[in-house]
């Protein structure tokens, strides 16, 4: 394979660990992923290997690049498994900062009676030093000030002045972003749901547009369906999509609209 032809706008059939030794250095702008965590759901039987994935990651993304993993944990023998804590640690291990942890609050899942039913994920936030792109999305504050809300603050030479701070009625958004399974998708793409374990369209497109700009270049090594490609497609932005299935590419192909190539 050839970097970058056969690499940009397409979906690429392989293990992420070998096709993203082809991806040049500090080249990738964005990776927003799902893994296939503790084998919850059944993949086709695919594995993967994080540790190898986490340092090919660190060496591909640009400097002020971030990684949106989206992931939860199996409760196993009775205990929740800390798989996703252990994977956010390691990629601190390797050089990368912790960000954020987000919350992807979803609906709940059904559980034996022992417990709360789960609903949420964690999307962490991982980023190669400081996020270089930040285009918060904007929400109402439930709370306006009717005034200009004046506070006593230090001037240079270290006098106490009155500072004006300005009238909004807009802020950033929380950190838990609620969002339904189907957040988005569109009734036509009915062609998604044929993978077991998508994420919403609705997700991914808020990720992109925090963290990137129009033209950047945004990875997903573990596409799945190709829900992270179609938004990137959509909101102007190069992407990349791994996918170690032959029938999970051809379903993000064909929601890329792309050829099917085999
Ligand atoms: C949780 S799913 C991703 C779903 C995706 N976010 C979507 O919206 O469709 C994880 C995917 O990782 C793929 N996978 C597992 N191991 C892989 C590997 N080593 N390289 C590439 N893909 C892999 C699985 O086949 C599965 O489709």
């Amino acid at each position: 394979m050839k970097y970058p032809d056969d690499f940009i706008n397409k979906i690429i059939q392989g293990d992420c660990l070998d096709v993203m030794k082809e991806i040049p250095d500090n080249s990738i702008d964005l990776v927003i992923t799902s893994p296939p965590y503790d084998n919850l759901r059944d993949y086709k039987g695919y594995s993967f290997d994080f540790e190898g994935i986490a340092n090919e990651l660190y060496r591909i993304i640009k400097q002020g690049g971030v990684i949106v993993w989206v992931v939860g944990d199996a409760t196993i023998n009775g205990s929740e498994t800390g798989t996703s804590f252990k994977q956010a640690l390691y990629f601190k291990e390797i050089g990368f900062n912790l960000h954020d942890t987000m919350i992807w609050e979803r609906a709940t899942i059904p559980q034996s009676g022992h417990r709360y039913e789960p609903m949420f994920e964690y999307m962490f936030i991982i980023s190669k030093g400081k996020p270089k792109t930040f285009n918060p999305i904007m929400v109402k504050k439930l709370f306006t000030e009717t005034r200009k809300v004046k506070k006593s603050h230090r001037n240079k030479k270290g006098e106490f002045g009155l500072l004006k701070v300005p009238k909004t009625k807009m802020k950033i958004d929380g950190n838990i972003w609620k969002i339904s399974q189907g957040g988005g998708i569109s009734t036509k793409d009915k062609i998604a749901h044929e993978h077991p374990a998508i994420f919403p369209d609705k997700l991914a497109e808020r990720h992109i547009k925090s963290w990137s700009n129009e033209g950047d270049l945004i990875l997903d090594p573990m596409c799945g369906s190709g829900t992270t490609c179609k938004m990137a497609k959509l909101l102007k932005r190069n992407y990349i999509g791994i996918e170690i299935s032959k029938d999970y590419c051809e379903i993000a192909r064909k929601r890329l609209g792309q050829e099917i190539l085999f």
